[in-house]
């Protein structure tokens, strides 16, 4: 077992991995050459993404489809590398993170896991991967087809925005297989979808549907398949458009509301606003505002 998916559900999803094997994203091709410019370690060299750039967009797409997108330590690496340097880049506003059809992804890999003693656990500090994503200064949105469970749920909860597709399934079921949620599964969906419901959903394992997750406000809207990704990108693109300090700044804001006493925070939103008027952006947003004009910025 790699994965939170088993028994007749595990065996269905072979199934139909075997009918669509196609991932959502394709690597990076001559024709697109335009459009898509290739960092010069990848795509080639990441065993289990694929990544592209869509204009100002950096797309990053989980992809080991055999193992229904099981995030192993290998993954979870190159993870790290592709959202890292894109958040370098910068012609790069926003993040696209999504998976295969089948799944974002569908858990951490539990084979690899399994017989790790306490020390090592506390060693290899897994979770600490979840910080330096959450560290990264650039939007980053994620579209969610199939399985989000465990790790992969986890992912998407850490991501600024989450799109689902109607096929979306979002579940914490780590208890069901003799653990708790370690990527901070239990404190972000406390404050995604309040105490109650995460308290169901991780004390049973539940999984939900998208539009349950919709509703509950853990995704900000459900798509149909062939749109999720679409328009997930034009979001991004959308955010990209704009200056990249001063967005960077209102992500930064509203994070501040997850980890902040109320007081702190706005504290902490007033200095922030206060600082945009040390940017250029800032005089040239409100300037091109006033003459009726589009706003030119700069970044700076
Ligand atoms: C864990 O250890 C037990 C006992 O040594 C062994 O039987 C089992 O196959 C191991 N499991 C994995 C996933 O490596």
């Amino acid at each position: 077992m790699r994965s939170f998916v088993t028994g007749k559900s595990r065996l269905l999803l072979q199934r139909l991995l075997l009918l669509s094997s196609s991932p959502v994203v394709g690597g990076c091709t001559a024709r697109a050459s335009r459009q898509c410019r290739c960092f010069s370690a990848a795509p080639g060299d990441y065993s289990n993404l694929q990544v592209e750039v869509r204009g100002n967009v950096g797309l990053v797409a989980i992809h080991r489809p055999a193992a229904l997108n099981a995030l192993n330590d290998e993954t979870t690496a190159e993870l790290l590398d592709a959202l890292q340097r894109y958040d370098r880049d910068s012609t790069i506003g926003a993040i696209v993170l999504t998976g295969t059809d089948r799944a974002f992804a569908a858990g951490a890999d539990i084979k690899e896991m399994a017989n790790r003693s306490f020390s090592q656990a506390r060693r290899r500090d897994a979770g600490s991967f979840m910080d330096l994503f959450f560290a990264l200064r650039s939007p980053t949105i994620a579209a969610v087809r199939g399985y989000a469970l465990g790790g992969g749920c986890e992912l998407a909860l850490a991501c600024d925005i989450v799109y689902a597709a109607e096929d979306a399934q979002f579940g914490l079921p780590e208890v069901q297989i003799g653990t708790i949620p370690g990527w901070g599964g239990t404190q972000r969906l406390v404050r995604a979808i309040g105490k109650a419901r995460a308290m169901e959903m991780i004390l049973s394992g539940r999984r939900i549907s998208s539009r349950e997750a919709e509703a509950w406000g853990l995704v900000a809207a459900v798509h149909p398949e062939d749109k999720l990704l679409t328009a997930a990108l034009d979001t991004a693109t959308k955010i990209a458009s704009l200056s990249q300090p001063i967005v960077q700044m209102a992500k930064a804001a509203v994070n501040a509301a997850y980890e902040m006493p109320l007081r702190s925070g706005v504290l902490y939103e007033r200095a922030l606003f206060q600082s945009t008027f040390a940017t250029q952006d800032q005089k040239e947003g409100m300037t091109a505002f006033l003459d009726k004009r589009e706003p030119k910025w700069t970044n700076a």
